[in-house]
């Protein structure tokens, strides 16, 4: 991995997640997601990547969860990618914004039905009293959309990651791995090499 490579980490990046689609056999697309909860303590959990363009990386889920509150209260995050068959894991920390309701309404229309369905039957993060009163809810809220496109709850949407670090890792023989970070001050990215 030459340091002179791409200078730009998210052609780097998509180069990377393009190898991963063709190499990973389940969901390169998955990465954790870190959030600083009250206190300042980490806390992380899984979301997908469904976009990347020069702003940022993005995802979706409900804006009424855990993870949306510690993001409304701190937009500083971390994502993390590990690609086991390509022995990669990309590195990013960043700023979380929420997108735009167009941009979720656009997202929002891809997704399978029952997906949508099941986005108005969470209340994600919640106490549940049963599986039984989920599936009941489901039911309910299947039968009120019998007909037409499901709309997008108002707290269902989006976040850009606006990345200020990037940080590229290779495994290599006898643990000497490649580690090159970027990083983006005042606009412009730059890069050196970080020992393995
Ligand atoms: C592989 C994988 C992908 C996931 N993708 C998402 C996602 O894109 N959006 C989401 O809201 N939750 C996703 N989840 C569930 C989250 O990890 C988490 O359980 C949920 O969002 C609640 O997190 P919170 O209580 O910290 O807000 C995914 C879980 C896994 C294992």
């Amino acid at each position: 991995m030459r340091l002179a490579a791409p200078r730009d980490p998210i052609a780097w990046f998509r180069a990377w997640f393009r190898e991963a689609s063709r190499r990973e056999t389940r969901l390169p697309e998955a990465m954790s997601l870190a959030t600083a909860g009250r206190g300042g303590g980490p806390s992380t959990r899984m979301v997908l990547l469904k976009g990347v363009a020069e702003r940022g990386f993005e995802f979706f889920t409900n804006r009424r969860s855990s993870k949306a509150a510690e993001i409304s209260r701190n937009g500083r995050v971390a994502l993390l990618f590990h690609w086991k068959s390509l022995d990669r894991q990309v590195r990013i920390e960043g700023r979380a914004v929420a997108l735009g309701a167009a941009e979720c309404d656009r997202y929002w229309a891809t997704r399978p039905r029952g997906s949508q369905i099941g986005a108005w039957a969470s209340d994600q993060s919640r106490p549940l009293s049963s599986r039984a009163a989920l599936e009941r809810k489901y039911r309910a809220l299947a039968a009120r959309f019998a007909e037409g496109p499901v709309p997008r709850p108002a707290h269902w949407g989006g976040y850009r990651v606006v990345p200020a670090r990037i940080e590229f890792w290779q495994g290599r023989k006898n643990r000497l791995h490649d580690r090159i970070e970027f990083r983006r001050v005042r606009g412009r990215w730059s890069a050196r090499r970080l020992q393995p």
